[in-house]
């Protein structure tokens, strides 16, 4: 059966309630896989791992005006809505649902939904509001289609821990399945943003990963402040002029991991490559 192309909430509902009811002629699941579009391999995964939980699968594609600062990228962010639809049905994907702004944020909408403790700190720091958008959107996506799982990466590391932690305290009976960062051959996290890098850009931003490797083999030989210190001089090395943070914090809460307990340590980075933001993060 080919992908179904939902626009609009009454689409979104009547769809997932024929779908539910369908075939399997039982009250069958759904997974939910919410994206900003430019699907790329990293998405697809994504996907496969929804059909791994649930009979049905759900992609969104929406490009989340409240999630975006001022000086940032809104506006040029890539859309290929004709071949997102393509490779999310390669996949498997049974609805896509393209919502319009309005159907996500209609007139009057006066809701911000905040996960203030671990949205302070990170990218939080540098991307002021950037979390509440996306725990708006994301509780929004999650309450408009019921899903009973929802995908995520861990690429977006903090995005997945504010999401599980917004899930739990609302009480969305919706399952968070998180999927390791996918990786291109030379380490290069997977993300939508890569489409700007020039060869120059990729070659440098092909050093991130290595980097966070070799930092990741002498953790437990050396102190916090030395590790930073180690990933710090490496990434100027290569070539990274502009660095937004480099910390070692707990993987569960974002806490800082000191010297006498480095158990659930996860190094996380921002960077600039020129123009263009980068993170990664990587288990310690
Ligand atoms: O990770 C993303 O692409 C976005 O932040 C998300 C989760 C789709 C919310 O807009």
């Amino acid at each position: 059966m080919s992908i179904e192309v939902i626009r609009d909430l009454r689409g979104l509902h009547s769809s997932i309630a024929r779908h539910r009811h369908g075939p399997l002629n039982t009250a069958a699941s759904l997974a939910i896989v919410p994206t900003m579009g430019a699907i790329h391999e990293a998405h697809e995964a994504l996907v496969v791992e929804a059909k791994r939980n649930a009979n049905i699968v759900l992609a969104t594609i929406f490009v989340n005006p409240m999630q975006f600062g001022e000086n940032e990228d809104l506006d040029k962010y890539p859309k290929s809505e004709l071949e997102d639809i393509k490779r999310l049905e390669s996949k498997g994907c049974d609805i896509v649902y393209i919502p319009e702004n309005e159907t996500i944020y209609p007139e009057d909408f006066d809701l911000t939904i905040n996960v203030p403790k671990l949205s302070s700190v990170l990218c939080g720091k540098e991307r002021k509001n950037h979390f509440q958008g996306v725990a708006t959107v994301v509780a929004k996506l999650l309450l408009q289609s019921g899903a009973d799982y929802a995908i995520f990466g861990e690429k977006d590391y903090q995005q997945l821990l504010i999401i599980k932690s917004l899930v739990r305290d609302l009480d969305i009976p919706c399952q968070i399945v998180p999927i390791n960062t996918v990786r291109d051959s030379n380490g290069l996290a997977l993300s939508s943003r890569n489409q700007y890098l020039n060869t120059k850009q990729i070659n440098i931003a092909n050093n991130i990963n290595m980097i966070m490797n070799e930092a990741a083999k002498n953790f437990y030989n050396l102190d916090i402040n030395e590790t930073i210190s180690f990933v710090l001089k490496k990434l100027e090395k290569v070539g990274i002029k502009k660095i937004d943070y480099v910390e070692i914090r707990n993987n569960n809460n974002l806490k800082n991991v000191t010297n006498n307990d480095k158990s659930n340590a996860r190094l996380f980075i921002a960077v600039y490559i020129d123009e263009i933001r980068l993170i990664d993060n990587i288990k310690l």
